[in-house]
């Protein structure tokens, strides 16, 4: 027991740690995004909230353009929470004409500068011909290496851990996977994210301080940085100021 013990505490050391080594990078390989902000940032300018979230989609687009002349190796952005369908259907249907709009319009340049594109989220809900969208833009870009864009459409942090677990569970019903040996590892490479690094650095704009069900798991050791910016005004700048901040930050993993 104590072997197997010590074992699951390697395994999960290992999993949360920077380095093999245990040094710590003074540059995140991950950033992940909580772009908040857009309908106040509308409102303040007595438009409606729609306007914000189409300003918020060239925010996007600085970011991801900085992220890449920053060397962040992976960058994910929240754009649509399973919580987010309690909106009203105009304010939903606007935000998934942006991203069906986004992709079209932006899958040519984000695979020729390299950037591989990866969703997050679940599929039930999301409109046929977004997911169409979605499959090309992951497939095009399926090799390239500068950057991986992940972008969380329809995600929730605990609907994808309860996706996993379900996984899980048919895979010890059919005697594949032993309970026993069903470790925070496990569940890791049961989520979609275990292909890239977990978030070094989760930035969440507008100034709100919580995680709104994003990454929740991923995001255990994560360094937590709240901008008051409004999404819209978020760019190249913001990032390069939550760099310096990151490299100021000292990550301790639960040791001294
Ligand atoms: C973030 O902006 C975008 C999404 C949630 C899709 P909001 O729409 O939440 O803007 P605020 O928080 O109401 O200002
Ligand atoms: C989180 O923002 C979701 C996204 C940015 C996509 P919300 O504005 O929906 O979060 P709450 O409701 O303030 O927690
Ligand atoms: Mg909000």
């Amino acid at each position: 027991m104590a072997g197997a013990l010590a074992e699951w505490a390697a395994k999960a050391a290992h999993h949360l740690s920077p380095g093999r080594g245990g040094e710590e990078r003074a540059r995140p390989r991950h950033i992940a995004i909580i772009m908040d902000g857009n309908g106040r940032w509308a409102s303040a300018r007595g438009m409606p909230r729609a306007f914000g979230h189409s300003a918020g989609v060239q925010a996007l687009r600085n970011t991801v353009e900085a992220a890449g002349d920053l060397g962040i190796e992976v960058l994910t952005v929240y754009a649509f929470s399973t919580e987010n369908w309690r909106r009203p259907p105009d304010e939903i249907e606007a935000l998934f004409g942006l991203l069906r709009g986004f992709i079209r319009s932006d899958l040519t340049r984000l695979d020729r500068a390299g950037v591989r594109v990866r969703v997050l989220g679940e599929r039930e809900g999301v409109p046929e011909d977004i997911l169409a969208l979605m499959d090309q833009a992951e497939k095009q870009t399926e090799t390239n290496q500068v950057m991986t864009l992940v972008i969380a459409f329809n995600y929730g942090g605990q609907a994808e851990i309860a996706r996993a677990t379900q996984e899980i569970a048919r895979q010890a019903a059919a005697g594949l996977i032993d309970p026993a040996s069903i470790g925070p590892e496990t569940i890791t490479q049961f989520l979609p994210s275990r292909d890239w690094p977990n978030p070094d650095l989760v930035i969440r704009t507008s100034g709100e301080q919580r995680l709104s069900n994003f990454l929740i798991w991923q995001s255990a050791y994560a360094e937590f940085l709240v901008f008051d910016t409004l999404w819209p005004d978020f760019g190249r700048a913001q990032l390069e100021e939550a760099l310096a901040v990151f490299a100021q930050r000292n990550r301790r993993y639960g040791g001294l």
